[in-house]
């Protein structure tokens, strides 16, 4: 997985009803432990890492790079929402699309917060990258992920098993009915 080529970069934050998002700050950097430390949060993408390990090794400002978002909700980091490109992935169908991952502070989940940041951040894809295909995996049992993934318009390409589960590959063609 690479950053995004050729796009501008930082945007402007983008503003939805209920979110801003932008670029990681030094601020965000609490959240960023929490988030992946977080057991809820990683259950299906790698498992939690060691807060003190997160403690020592991040950096004072997260790492920033294009097509990385922070969603902040009244000035608070509650997610991420990351869009990159699958230059290596398991499925060859994937390979040189851009690829939407996302990981939200379980406090945060069940408000439709990530859903309304995972748009905006496809709505700015479809802005400098028009018509740009994106692709999305997930693990099959990630049930709120997979949900997710149908209310952005992603549909089913096919089931692969991949470290130690099965994932879920899906594709976005045209903009998503939840922009
Ligand atoms: C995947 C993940 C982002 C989903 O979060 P989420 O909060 O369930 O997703 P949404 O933003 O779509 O919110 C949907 C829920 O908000 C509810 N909701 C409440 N108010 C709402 C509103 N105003 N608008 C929309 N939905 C709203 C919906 O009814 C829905 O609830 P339900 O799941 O009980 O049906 C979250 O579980 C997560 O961060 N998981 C860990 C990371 C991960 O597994 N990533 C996958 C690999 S990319």
């Amino acid at each position: 997985m690479e950053p995004l080529e050729h796009v501008p970069w930082p945007p402007e934050p983008i503003k939805t009803e209920r979110l801003v998002l932008r670029e990681p700050e030094a601020r965000d950097r609490t959240a960023f432990i929490e988030l992946l430390a977080s057991p809820e949060a990683n259950a299906y993408v790698g498992g939690p890492r060691p807060r003190d390990e997160l403690q020592r090794e991040l950096p004072e400002t997260p790492e920033r790079w294009p097509g990385s978002f922070v969603a902040e909700l009244d000035g608070e980091m509650i997610g991420q929402v990351l869009l990159r490109r699958a230059t290596a992935h398991r499925r060859p169908s994937a390979i040189g699309k851009a690829d939407l991952g996302y990981l939200f502070l379980p406090r945060a989940w069940g408000f439709g917060y990530a859903a309304e940041a995972c748009a905006a951040a496809l709505g700015w894809l479809d802005s400098v990258l028009p018509g740009e295909q994106v692709v999305l995996t997930t693990q099959s049992a990630n049930v709120s992920s997979l949900r997710l993934a149908g209310k952005l318009g992603f549909a089913e390409v096919e089931r692969f098993e991949a470290w130690g589960a099965e994932q879920w590959l899906g594709l976005r063609v045209s903009s998503p009915a939840a922009r």
